[in-house]
């Protein structure tokens, strides 16, 4: 029987556009029952419904966006009647809230406020304007049985703060969301990063996005270091991946931390999923062009979430195909090396599209990074396929001029190979007119402007200090004293 119950829940402010959609997403794999109760879903506090507290449970248990999750007790906008809310609240409700009061049960109270700073004797203020609470037990700071939060929300401008704060709410602490991983997955301990891994959130939040469950089968085509492997596979997903680079794959390229000069003997993608206790959820990693698939039309995946190549800090390449071989070119027993020719935004994506179609099951999801350059973006533009439709959009600045955006297609007709591909790859500027091209372009101009500004600001600066009669130093030179310092 459902026991609706209300719940604070608090976002962290990082990667707020992604949010939604991982909570929508969530909602969807678990199948939970759940009310919106905030309009405002840019806040770091929601309130919601959801149908009882094992269904709340489920969504804290994957949630990446969830700082934490409160049973809601009382909120207002007004202090008085959130007293009061409070008050009639515990009156009402004391038959499930007494074992928390209790003699024997010790407590804390946190004191959270956004945007607003307040004094620890005004922290401390705050928790005595709520003396009426039929606390019993003792205080216990460091590991309490009951913890209440009282949470006051000042808005999200800094440089607007209202008189008043927008929420005033209470709540018992039932649960942490699971960003604990990201320090746990972090890349800075990782046995094997590449260039472009992706780090540990942007991972776990895309393996929520295509909605990985336990058993599953993922597949990643792009599998550079295997970064997307691992979060998959830390939701009980066994991951396969494919790359076109052999040293990649081999984890024999050239080492990306600073100071590491060559490649342990034991660093692999199998390595990072047995450094998380995954390993077996390990299928394999296999070298593959995406061009060319190698795969059997029977292989169905539950999911395909990946990073494709933007031809910036790693390769956009295809295996050339030869439409006509001359006889005396080759023979059996000569080695071959297969030459290698660009291999389009475009086409990649038009490739990516359809081999979700044919490849994965139905419902099954799609999750891949686009990236643009901002001044281009209209959400007409993004590829499309006829067996897909693009359930999730959320954008990551890259840089001042790029972006680019976690897509989230599911499948919803099976795909047939007789029916012409009615969707579109081709409106995106970005796709038409390389991305890499006009990055490298655009980052060579600013990058010109930046040392022309900055030539004149340290000019400006030594005028300055001219006029206050010092001595300007030479930056250059002092840090070559230093540096002689350090080996007298
Ligand atoms: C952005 S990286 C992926 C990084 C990966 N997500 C990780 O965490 O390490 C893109 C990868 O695509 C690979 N790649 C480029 N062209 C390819 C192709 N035609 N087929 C398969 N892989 C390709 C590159 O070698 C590179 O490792």
């Amino acid at each position: 029987m459902a026991n609706w119950r209300k719940f604070i829940l608090w976002f962290a402010q990082e990667h707020v556009d992604f949010r939604v959609q991982e909570f929508e997403s969530l909602v969807k794999m678990f199948g939970l029952q759940v009310r919106l109760l905030t309009e405002q879903t840019m806040k770091p506090f929601w309130v919601v419904e959801f149908r009882d507290t094992d269904t709340a449970l489920q969504y804290a248990s994957r949630s990446i966006s969830l700082r934490a999750m409160f049973e809601l007790y009382a909120h207002s906008n007004k202090l008085p009647e959130f007293h009061q809310r409070l008050r009639n609240h515990i009156t009402a409700n004391w038959n499930t809230l007494v074992e928390y009061f209790r003699v024997e049960s010790s407590f804390k109270i946190v004191v959270e406020t956004y945007n607003k700073h307040f004094s620890q004797r005004e922290k401390v203020e705050k928790i005595e304007s709520m003396d009426y609470l039929p606390i019993e037990g003792p205080v216990n700071l460091k590991n309490p049985q009951v913890e209440w939060w009282y949470i006051e929300f000042w808005g999200l401008n800094p440089t607007a703060v209202p008189a008043e704060p927008e929420d005033i709410m209470f709540g018992r602490l039932v649960a942490y969301g699971q960003r604990h991983l990201i320090k746990e997955l972090s890349l800075k301990q990782r046995k094997f990063i590449g260039n472009t891994s992706m780090d540990a959130q942007l991972s776990l939040l895309m393996a929520n996005q295509a909605m990985v469950r336990k058993g599953d089968l993922v597949f990643d085509p792009f599998v550079g270091s295997g970064s997307l492997l691992v979060s998959a596979a830390k939701w009980g997903g066994y991951v396969l991946g494919a790359d076109i680079d052999y040293m990649m794959v081999h984890a024999r390229c050239r080492p990306s931390r600073i100071t590491q000069k060559v490649r342990e003997k034991d660093e692999s993608i199998r390595a990072n999923l047995k450094q998380y206790g995954c390993a077996d959820r390990y299928m394999d990693v296999v070298v593959a062009d995406f061009s060319n698939p190698v795969w059997d039309p029977r292989i169905s995946f539950d999911s395909i979430i990946t990073d494709p190549p933007y031809g910036i800090r790693e390769a956009m390449e295809k295996v050339e195909k030869k439409i006509s071989l001359k006889a005396n070119t080759r023979s059996d027993n000569m080695v071959h090396y297969p030459s290698t020719s660009h291999y389009s935004l475009q086409s990649l994506y038009g490739d990516l599209l359809v081999f979700a179609a044919k490849h994965l099951k139905l419902a099954g999801r799609l999750v891949c990074w686009l990236p643009f350059h901002s001044e281009d973006y209209d959400p007409k533009m993004l590829p499309q396929h006829q067996n897909l439709i693009l359930i999730a959009n959320s954008e990551q600045q890259l840089t001042g001029k790029t972006a680019r955006r976690l897509l989230t297609y599911e499948k919803c007709s099976e795909y047939s190979p007789t029916e012409p591909f009615l969707g579109s790859t081709t409106q995106l500027p970005t796709l038409s007119q390389d991305f890499r091209d006009r990055y490298f372009n655009n980052a060579l101009e600013s990058r010109k402007e930046r040392r022309v500004r900055k030539a004149e600001v340290r000019k400006q600066a030594q005028v300055e200090m001219n006029a206050r009669g010092k001595i300007p130093s030479d930056g250059r030179s002092k840090k070559r004293d230093l540096n002689k310092a350090r080996f007298v």
